[in-house]
């Protein structure tokens, strides 16, 4: 019990500091619990109100929650009458106060720190919390580790002769310089100028070069000006896009045994760190253009793609681009799922190209990559 309350008073704390408050206005119709643990803090009225208001939508979420121990501390029935039924499904995807609850061990651990001093070196565990849709984490009030010896400048150019290896902390990674992540492990994007090459030559009706897809932009009078390049690793999408067009291209990318988000910073490009299930951070049809690479695949459940989708649309004007380079499926997923999914968008179709993926796993899976090219409709 006791462990209950201070577990719900330290989701309370954590959760002020994220955008809960967007789901004030449904729980106005929940009982609030008695503030038995606040009753004594000089909280003024209309944060306790806040705070409950939370605390119920919490409460709320967890009743309708497939899990165990959230099932034991609510005799009564659900009634699931008052939520809609895409946000209690939304809710076991992603990034609301439910997510966090579900990983509460983590959390606690993450907020287990010494205000005011140096944090804990535990980016692994930030990384975890967020890959189980505990995003945006809560803030802390520590000084976040920084290198020893950063370099004494830093790149201009996307594409420099190399990364400064003096600014990354190492200790995590079984690399310890960018050398060596381009040559032990050639395939995860350090290495800049196989992969930039890759983005602008055509080997196999799977390539969208860059300068093609600029040429078909500028003909159908779509001007690109910013983008978003969805799980793109190193950025280099974003680099060439700077390099050879001047266009901003943010880059969502996580740490997976590799500091991504540091390289892309490092060469001057804006890396997002949010998980692919995340709400992208820009207002509705703001940009030009969103591309998914290949850590957009047939891994990411069903309905987490979905939402994601209908996510790229709200951020793309109309006019925009939605890109997928190289999206990797069972051959009749594509056809009977990911095909007709996409279809719904109502998009214009510029290009749509499938092939046989030959590598082991693909050839064992019989799996296909799709690489297309549609254009949002003008208006809706
Ligand atoms: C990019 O912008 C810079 C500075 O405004 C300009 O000098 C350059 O010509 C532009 N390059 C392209 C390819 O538009
Ligand atoms: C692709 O793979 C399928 C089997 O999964 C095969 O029937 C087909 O011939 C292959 N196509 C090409 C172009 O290799």
């Amino acid at each position: 019990m006791v462990f209950t309350m201070s577990l719900n008073l330290f989701l309370l704390m954590a959760m002020v500091t994220t955008n809960i408050f967007s789901l004030y206005h449904l729980s106005s119709n929940l009982q609030f619990p008695k503030p038995t643990s606040l009753t004594h803090s000089p909280i003024p009225d209309h944060r306790l109100l806040q705070l409950h208001t939370i605390r119920a939508t919490i409460n709320h979420l967890t009743r309708h929650y497939p899990s165990s121990d959230a099932a034991s501390t609510n005799g009564g029935k659900p009634s699931s009458a008052a939520v809609p039924r895409d946000l209690l499904l939304y809710s076991r995807l992603s990034s609301i106060a439910s997510s966090c609850h579900n990983h509460v061990d983590l959390l606690h651990k993450y907020m287990s720190y010494t205000p005011f001093s140096i944090c804990p070196h535990d980016s692994d565990l930030q990384e975890t919390l967020i890959l189980n849709g505990c995003h945006p984490l809560p803030r802390r009030r520590c000084f976040s580790k920084t290198p020893s010896k950063p370099p004494p400048s830093l790149p201009l150019h996307p594409f420099p002769i190399f990364l400064p290896d003096s600014s990354v902390i190492w200790s995590k990674y079984a690399c310890k310089s960018f050398t060596c992540l381009s040559e032990k492990q050639p395939n995860i994007g350090f290495d800049l100028k196989k992969q930039r090459e890759s983005l602008v030559t055509f080997s196999s009706e799977l390539d969208l070069p860059i300068p093609q897809f600029m040429q078909i932009a500028k003909l159908a009078n779509s001007v690109i000006r910013i983008g978003i390049d969805i799980g793109g690793g190193t950025g280099t999408f974003a680099a060439v896009m700077k390099e050879l067009y001047n266009v901003t291209v943010l880059t969502t990318t996580m740490n997976i045994n590799a500091p991504y988000n540091e390289a892309v910073a490092l060469r001057g490009l804006v890396p997002l760190h949010v998980p692919l299930q995340q709400r992208l951070p820009v207002f509705d049809g703001v940009v030009d253009l969103v591309r998914c690479g290949r850590a957009v695949n047939r891994w990411i459940p069903l309905v987490v793609m979905e939402f994601m989708l209908y996510d790229v649309d709200r951020v793309l004007r109309g006019g925009g681009y939605l890109w997928l380079d190289r999206f990797f499926s069972r051959r009749e997923d594509l056809e009977k799922v990911f095909g007709p999914m996409i279809g719904k968008l109502g998009y214009k179709k510029v290009k749509w190209s499938v092939a046989n993926k030959t590598d082991s796993s693909g050839l064992k899976h019989e799996e296909v990559y799709l690489t297309a090219l549609l254009q949002k409709p003008a208006s809706k």
